[in-house]
């Protein structure tokens, strides 16, 4: 395994010269046709999921987005009991395409880091794909390959390629029945998803190709540069997110093990290549690192609240307006010019062929 290493990508650009196609021509796009939920489930339970030798429904799905009991004024997801914390509405997936674009900044572009080669990417899975900013990209810029955004909760994108599908997809409870073997497997920011980490990267790899590849992209909790003192409310706010997310079984600082889990796995040649995001514009970045910092905090103060309030509250026993207040605090860090940063870790490795 190397580490924040430069290694010989093949970097999409080039990928889809060598496919003989303008990395900006998009496929004809369709415009979503909307399904309803029970229809999807239907199709789930009555057709093998994702049969790749069958034409996918182009998309997906009227959202049931409630909002329940604890919403707080937000919407989430109801599915499996309303296990997922994050909300589903409008401004979170609003926040997510945003955070889409942040993070392709990140990459210098770069959909992936894996050293792929796009002429034998024929199928490829995005879990967690959440509004499917990812998957669509991708299926846009590689129009010969397949490709199946799978999410806990539903999307609801408006315009997607006619290579490219969204399903309602439990990757933990869920049965993995693919009929056709996968090229490759992408997952971003699903930190927050899995209980049991290490046994979705088991289900990923036994539905790759041999020779196909697993990526993972995630962010760590937020770091700190300087002297932060741990009673300042940004740092307050990451322990507790740190301690809902530990006792709630799904601890948002694993993403440090991915590599060491990819091993474990029997994954080879597995690399990590580590990228600072700063979550503001602070006093001693580059001129791009303050860019990225300013379009962070924006992201960022928006997440606050969506981050902490389900898990403060479940979790923690604190009340809406408690979690508010703290997260108001926290914006004014960010304003404010804590040092504050995540890092972005990709990882990938191949199955053996
Ligand atoms: C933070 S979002 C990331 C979305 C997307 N990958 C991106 O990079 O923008 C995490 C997504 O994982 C989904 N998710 C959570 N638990 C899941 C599960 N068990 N199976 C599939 N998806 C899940 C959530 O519904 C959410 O859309």
């Amino acid at each position: 395994m190397s580490s924040t290493g430069d290694q010989d990508t093949t970097q999409p650009a080039d990928a889809a010269r060598l496919l003989g196609e303008d990395a900006h021509t998009s496929p004809a796009l369709s415009t979503a046709a909307t399904v309803e939920r029970s229809d999807i489930e239907s199709l789930h339970r009555d057709e093998a999921i994702g049969d790749l030798a069958r034409p996918q429904p182009t998309v997906i799905m009227e959202s049931e987005c409630v909002e329940n009991g604890d919403g707080h004024g937000r919407t989430y997801d109801t599915f499996r009991r309303g296990r997922n914390t994050l909300p589903n509405g409008t401004e979170e997936q609003g926040r997510l395409n945003h955070q889409h674009d942040i993070l392709m900044r990140l990459m210098d572009g770069n959909l992936y880091l894996a050293p792929l080669d796009p002429i034998n990417i024929h199928n490829v899975l995005d879990i967690g794909t959440g509004t499917g900013s990812w998957a669509i990209d991708f299926a846009q810029r590689y129009p010969s390959a397949k490709v199946i955004g799978s999410d806990l909760t539903p999307s609801t994108p408006l315009l997607v390629p006619p290579n490219c599908s969204f399903e309602i997809h439990d990757a933990e409870e869920d049965d993995w029945s693919y009929s056709t073997p996968f090229d490759y497997v992408h997952g971003r920011l699903i930190i927050t998803c899995f209980a049991d980490p290490l046994e979705i990267i088991y289900k990923c790899f036994d539905n790759l190709k041999p020779g196909g590849y697993l990526e993972i992209h995630d962010l760590s909790p937020l770091e700190f540069e300087g002297d932060v003192s741990r009673s300042k409310p940004i740092r307050r706010w990451m322990d507790l997110c740190i301690e809902a997310s530990t006792q709630n079984g799904r601890p948002w600082n694993n993403a440090v093990h991915f590599a060491h889990w990819m091993h474990e796995v029997g994954f080879e040649d597995v690399e990590e290549r580590l990228f600072k995001l700063p979550s503001n514009p602070y006093e001693g970045l580059s001129a791009h690192q303050q860019e990225l910092g300013r379009e962070s905090m924006q992201n960022l103060s928006s997440a606050v609240e969506a981050l902490s309030l389900r898990n403060f509250t479940r979790t923690l026993g604190w009340t809406p307006a408690g979690v508010r207040e703290l997260a108001a605090a926290v914006r004014r860090d960010l304003s404010e010019g804590v040092k504050a940063y995540c890092t972005a870790r990709a990882v990938w490795g191949r199955k053996p062929l």
